[in-house]
């Protein structure tokens, strides 16, 4: 991310309340994650220390430390689709995309992204669409009932392709 896009988006935060928060909403808006480059230009231009926007970026879960794909899965793992087969989906979603298993962002979230970034996998706690567990959500988009065999159909749709 450019200098000159970052001055403009802390001259648009001159009030303290909500300046930070602002400051690092815009910057996921543009990169769609925090740079720890930008963070760092932020720091110094505003004289606030590192530590201070990692303790907001950390709070926040919407805030992503890690370069997010262009595609965001997010599978869940609440407890009525953890016993329907969560885990499997899981392991599968990560098999199809040969992404590295058990994988956590600094922050301790768990992310897998793609080398290409087309995809990133997450977990949540639960969609309340449980009737339909196990439940899987790309981009915003809800699939119910899924099985391990199921998920390339999915993938499919999102430009996924098995060389
Ligand atoms: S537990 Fe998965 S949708 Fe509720």
């Amino acid at each position: 991310m450019d200098q000159q896009k970052l001055d403009k988006i802390i001259s648009r935060y001159t009030l303290p309340s909500g300046r930070l928060l602002g400051i690092l909403e815009e910057i996921q808006r543009s990169e769609r994650y925090l740079p720890r480059e930008a963070l760092e230009y932020v720091c110094q231009k505003i004289d606030v220390p590192l530590s201070k926007l990692y303790s907001i970026a950390t709070f926040y879960s919407f805030f992503n430390l890690e370069p997010v794909g262009k595609h965001v899965i997010t599978v869940c793992m609440g407890t009525a689709c953890h016993v329907r087969g969560a885990p499997r989906i899981l392991a599968k979603m990560e098999e199809l995309l040969e992404v590295k298993q058990g994988g956590s962002t600094p922050d301790g979230k768990f992310m897998l992204t793609t080398k290409d970034r087309a995809f990133t996998i997450n977990t949540a706690r639960c969609f309340g669409a449980c009737s339909m567990a196990p439940v899987v959500r790309v981009d915003g988009k809800i699939y119910g009932y899924n099985t391990p065999e199921g998920l390339p159909n999915i993938l499919r749709q999102y430009g996924w392709r098995r060389e």
